[in-house]
């Protein structure tokens, strides 16, 4: 059981961020990685179609004989999580803003909090919610960002072009005055320099991979169920392949990876 895979998924290839890490931190953990490019984006879909995409794939999952599964993607996490864990009682279920809401606990110094993401993910004003339960004296505001995890699965970061609709989106009074920033998509540390540069390194931007891996660490050894396999595998799986997926899953992954297509709603 301990050596089983670790199951991760996202709409896309933006939770190779986290998987990325999470294979750097935890080497001796065998992953397998389900992008739902079929259905992507996600930030553009009702909260219903998230819900039964977010299970039928927890579900695959599970089939997969995972020890846990990671929702690495912040729409579906702010969605579908409850859902998940009603059906799934047996196998530990993880998302990523959890963490990054309890890192946020002990802050002091943070008065003015921004959060970037999709529109499933900022409708849904989750942040706000648990942010508030645990520390009223954040002040938490939000700002939908719908054209950077389509920009940047196409490649378009690090550019003149990312900058501008980054820029676009960030001069935003919304943001004014905040000294943290959530990058609330499992995309966005892609262009984590280029929005640091933007606010001319003048505020905490905090990136969620870091802190979902520790998180992850720590569960596991909680849990007992720490893999002290030497023969680590990765198995990338995409919902609807194209050549362009793959291309950009590597730049995601930081290595050239090979993604097989199965398409469990067939
Ligand atoms: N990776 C997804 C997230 O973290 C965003 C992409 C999408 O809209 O599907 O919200």
């Amino acid at each position: 059981m301990c050596n089983n895979p670790i199951g991760i998924f996202d709409s896309g290839i933006g939770g190779l961020t986290i998987a990325y890490a999470l294979k750097k931190t935890l080497p001796n953990e065998s992953f397998i990685y389900f992008g739902d490019t079929k259905h992507l984006p996600y930030g553009e879909k009702s909260d219903k179609a998230i819900k039964q995409y977010s299970l039928s794939i927890a579900r695959f999952l599970k089939s997969k004989n995972c020890k846990a599964i990671i929702i690495a993607c912040n729409s579906a996490s702010s969605v579908a999580y409850k859902a998940i864990k009603t059906h799934i009682t047996d196998t530990p279920i993880y998302n990523v803003i959890d963490p990054v809401v309890d890192s946020l606990n002990d802050q002091d110094q943070i008065k003015k909090i921004g959060v970037i993401g999709t529109k499933a993910t900022i409708n849904s004003n989750v942040y706000e919610k648990k942010i508030n339960q645990i520390n009223k004296l954040i002040n938490v505001v939000s700002l939908e960002t719908p054209l950077l995890a389509p920009m940047i699965e196409e490649g378009f970061f690090n550019q003149e072009i990312s900058t501008s609709i980054i820029k676009n989106y960030l001069d935003n009074k919304t943001l004014d005055s905040i000294n943290a920033l959530i990058l609330a998509c499992t995309h966005y540390p892609l262009i984590k320099e280029e929005i640091n540069k933007l606010f001319n390194s003048k505020i905490h931007i905090i990136d969620s991979t870091e802190i979902i891996t520790k998180h992850i660490k720590e569960e596991l050894k909680k849990l007992n169920i720490k893999s002290s396999s030497n023969n680590s595998y990765y198995h990338f799986i995409v919902s609807n392949f194209t050549e362009s997926f793959e291309k950009s899953a590597s730049f995601f992954f930081k290595e050239n990876i090979k993604l097989e297509e199965i398409d469990i709603w067939k």
